[in-house]
């Protein structure tokens, strides 16, 4: 015999046999001839009894002392029971404790400060567990999809010597006695690498000291980051919202079971598909303006505007052309309208905000040159990146997609911290 998964169980694969499980204590109940308990692995929770009689007495008197979170091997047979959690228990024959908790700090209705100050222990909780398995899924189906489309997967410094996206803030680093930053963006040094390779993505954390205390920023968040040769601003829409679609479509096809668990419908995944709706900045503007909002052409579209736009719809939303003022310089110039790039956001339904950003580049070292002029920074400081359309420039796009916003969303989950393992913000660096 070898050990099976609590999942395996719950399936009804092994109903009447002898099985082996291993796993922790979630829950114990003590009664006087019986002790029930939970038991959990990655895969379910499922109940098994350790009858007085059925077990050695050294057996039974291991399990009256064990507190949850201990960790046991067993031998049990698997009995259909609706009464149980699961619809299934385990009467257990054999076992052993291969580890006594201590007394776990986590109990029933405790703060959410304190839970994160014990993320390290909360972690097994069934809510953290199925995100995270929710999050490897996500991983698994960018790299499926950027694969099956020609794309190569690389990566880039973390150290930088240059600031990468206008506006975002960033963490200065001592660096043997010169200042560097922690990157914002791996965005300027995949557009060299499509000169090798094409086509090319990244999936790497990208650093901002966001002071900001939102439910939607990290101050170090995953960032899948893809640059595309001969891509223009429509190819480069089409590739985000197969991306996203895809990512959607996998986590609703191959993680149901923790999907439910989290009371998270199914279909809303499955609707996520191409061709996403459309509208200019300016259309947004004037469509924000119509319900109220105090905002004027040329400012950013923010948190209240975000609202605005997305809170009744379920389905998302690309904002297209923003105004040069507050967009980045490597963005291409839009001829159709010189005010503005061929850029794009991608806005979540429901007002979850902003997913993506990107843009068709600029491919003339001239025109590089001067948009840095025109925001008061200095081209020599960027000579290498704008080298790259010195020789044999190619039109080129490409964007970058908050991870774990992403996940949020699909989740529905009420803070960004509880989409990564271990978060980093403002006020939290621990554990
Ligand atoms: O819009 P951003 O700043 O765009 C860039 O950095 C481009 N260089 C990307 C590219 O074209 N390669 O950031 C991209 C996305 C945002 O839309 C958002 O989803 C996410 O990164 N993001 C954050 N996620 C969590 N916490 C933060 N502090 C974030 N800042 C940006
Ligand atoms: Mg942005």
């Amino acid at each position: 015999m070898t050990y099976i998964h609590i999942g395996d169980v719950l399936e009804g694969k092994h109903e009447g046999e002898k099985v082996m499980l291993r796993g922790w204590v979630h829950r114990i109940r003590k009664q006087k001839k019986m002790v029930f308990v939970l038991l959990r692995d990655p895969s379910g929770v499922v109940q098994i009894v350790i009858k007085k009689g059925a077990v050695s007495e050294a057996e039974y008197v291991a399990a009256t002392r064990m507190l949850i979170e201990s960790l046991v091997t067993l031998v049990g047979m698997v009995k259909a029971d609706s009464r149980a959690e699961g619809g299934y228990e385990v009467q257990v024959e054999s076992f052993d404790v291969l580890h006594f908790a201590e007394e776990f700090p986590i109990t029933e209705n405790q703060s959410i400060e304190f839970l994160n100050d014990n993320r390290h222990l909360w972690m097994r909780s069934r809510l953290l567990t199925n995100t995270l398995k929710i999050r490897d899924e996500v991983f698994r189906s960018v790299r499926e999809y950027f694969r099956g489309e020609g794309f190569y997967e690389t990566t880039s410094p973390m150290f930088v010597s240059t600031m990468g996206e206008e506006g975002a803030e960033l963490f200065e680093v001592e660096y043997f006695g010169r200042k560097v930053y922690l990157t914002q963006t791996s965005q300027m040094h995949l557009e060299p690498q499509l000169y090798a390779m094409e086509k090319v993505f990244i999936l790497a954390p990208s650093f901002r000291a966001e002071k900001s205390r939102t439910r939607l920023h990290l101050t170090e968040f995953w960032h899948l980051e893809a640059e595309e040769a001969w891509c223009d601003h429509e190819c480069n829409l089409k590739r985000q919202e197969e991306l996203i679609s895809h990512i959607c479509q996998s986590v609703a096809k191959n993680r149901v079971v923790e999907l439910e668990e989290l009371g998270i419908d199914r279909e809303r995944l499955l609707s996520v598909e191409p061709p996403f709706e459309r509208m200019t900045y300016s259309d947004a503007i004037e469509y924000c303006q119509m319900k109220g909002l105090d905002i004027n052409w040329g400012e950013d579209i923010r948190t209240e505007a975000e609202h605005i736009l997305t809170d009744d719809r379920d389905s998302f939303l690309f904002i297209e052309y923003y105004p040069k003022g507050i967009k980045s310089f490597y963005m291409k110039h839009n001829e159709m309208d010189p005010r503005t790039y061929k850029n794009n956001d991608l806005l979540a339904p429901e007002g979850y905000g902003e997913m993506i950003g990107g843009s068709e580049r600029e491919t003339d070292a001239q025109k590089l040159i001067d948009n840095l002029v025109r925001i008061g920074d200095d081209p020599k400081k960027y000579e290498w990146y704008i080298d790259i359309r010195r020789y044999g420039s190619v039109q080129h796009s490409g964007f970058g997609v908050g991870i774990d916003r992403l996940i949020r969303w699909m989740l529905k989950l009420e803070h960004i911290r509880d989409a990564i393992p271990f978060p980093r913000t403002v006020s939290r660096i621990y554990p």
